[in-house]
């Protein structure tokens, strides 16, 4: 049997995306002493790139739900040295319970899923991170109420984050608006599927036409991990700065969002950050319950 793995919020079972945010809510809401879940068993972290969210709050989820962690850098095993990542997959899968990797390359962490017989999850790749967006999507939820009908507006860099709002839009039935040059765009195939499933989303070369009367502004860091060509994302990304100004435009009621971490004054405002309307510490928090919901999945919990 396939393992109940959390790696593209696209490929998920029908229904599974909106039982794990619920599950998130119910476990935030029943406070942070440690539950059973899971009891006995153990999650391996893999980190080809930095953390500092990701890996607490999956730490500390599984502290919550009974469980442990084994933490380890991908420079620190042998897959730096050439072993495969079939095969890797298949010696962890012997060990812990469940596994859960950042590194680069998407399909590289499919092809680790593909031969792992535990649950795989995906903690950030350069095309998508879908436990940001379940923490994302709670934040919304508990500030603004349901989903369906509401409009988040994405500003920036159409990276990794941006394209897996897309993914979520759909089974949850809001809208989504990318305002970004078009040398960093959100891809055409993507915005194009997504279309061809029914979803509404617009794309915007102007920040402010994006964020006009939306409900949730978002945005992330001009230069993602990996990315070699900071000085030209510098300067084409310097319009798409998420200030007060632009916060103006949305609705009173919107909040602002960001995955973290911030490089504050460049796509994101001291004054916003630190505002009325900002979310992003709650968002931080939310990585918790989130990572809570979407293990007590991987383990058949809920
Ligand atoms: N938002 C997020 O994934 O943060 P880290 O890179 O610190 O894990
Ligand atoms: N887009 C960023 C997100 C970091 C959590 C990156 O990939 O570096």
């Amino acid at each position: 049997m396939t393992p109940n793995h959390f790696v593209e919020l696209s490929t998920l079972p029908s229904g599974v995306l909106r039982k794990v945010i619920d599950a998130a809510h119910a476990m935030k809401a029943a406070g942070r002493t440690p539950t059973t879940v899971a009891a006995g068993k153990t999650l391996a972290m893999l980190f080809e790139k930095p953390s500092t969210r990701t890996r607490f709050s999956f730490d500390m989820a599984m502290r919550e739900l009974g469980g442990g962690t084994i933490v380890a850098a991908g420079s620190e095993m042998q897959l730096s040295r050439g072993e495969s990542l079939s095969d890797t997959a298949r010696v962890m899968s012997r060990y812990v319970d469940a596994v859960m990797i950042r590194m680069l390359d998407h399909d590289g962490l499919k092809e680790f899923a593909e031969h792992a017989t535990v649950p795989v999850i995906n903690g950030l790749t350069r095309d998508s991170h879908p436990c940001q967006i379940v923490a994302d999507l709670v934040t919304v939820e508990e500030r603004l109420g349901p989903l369906p009908e509401r409009t988040i507006a994405w500003v920036g860099d159409g990276n990794n984050v941006a394209r897996t709002f897309i993914e979520a839009a759909g089974p949850l039935g809001f809208q989504v608006r990318f305002a970004t040059p078009d040398a960093y765009a959100v891809p055409a195939d993507i915005i194009a599927a997504a279309r061809a499933n029914g979803i509404t989303v617009t794309t915007h070369t102007s920040a402010a036409d994006a964020v006009a009367g939306a409900d949730v502004v978002v945005t992330d860091t001009w230069v993602s991990m990996g990315d070699a060509d900071a000085q030209e994302r510098h300067r084409l990304l310097a319009p798409f700065q998420v200030n007060e100004a632009l916060m103006a435009k949305a609705l009173p009621s919107a909040i602002f969002l960001h995955c973290l971490p911030a490089h504050r004054n460049e796509e994101v405002t001291d004054a916003v950050m630190d505002g009325p309307q900002s979310a992003v510490f709650d968002e931080a928090e939310n990585r918790v319950h989130a990572q809570k919901a979407i293990l007590a999945y991987a383990f058949g919990a809920i």
